[in-house]
């Protein structure tokens, strides 16, 4: 299974988020995901989105919010989108069947590499 080197551990330490190739990595509490790097809505780079509170990746367009640990969406577009009737539900339900992809991320000799 071929590696690609994402950063140090240092560089990717909590509440960090960092794209390699078409993947956002990111390391919620200590724990590291990656998952496919587009956005289900309207493509929105989510390696440049946030982490919240809830440990759920942020859109930085739509604020569409991502499980990590399943790929889906959790809450749907939001800044008026919210306002489409149907739209959150729709995109959650389309998620369960499409979510983000997801990689394996381990962290060896204080490195951390991405594996898909
Ligand atoms: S592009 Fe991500 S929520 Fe709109």
């Amino acid at each position: 299974m071929p590696e690609q080197l994402v950063g140090t551990v240092e560089e990717l330490g909590p509440g960090s988020v960092r794209g390699i190739g078409d993947w956002a990595v990111l390391n919620v509490n200590g724990e590291r995901y990656a998952v496919s790097r587009r956005c289900r809505h309207l493509r929105a780079d989510l390696a440049n989105g946030k982490i919240d509170d809830d440990g759920c990746l942020v859109c930085p367009w739509h604020q569409s919010r991502y499980d990590p640990t399943t790929g889906r969406m959790v809450v749907g577009p939001q800044a008026g989108f919210e306002k489409v009737p149907g739209l959150d539900t729709a995109f959650i339900q389309l998620t369960k069947l499409w979510p983000l992809r997801r990689a394996e991320v381990v962290e060896r000799d204080g490195k951390v590499y991405l594996r898909n």
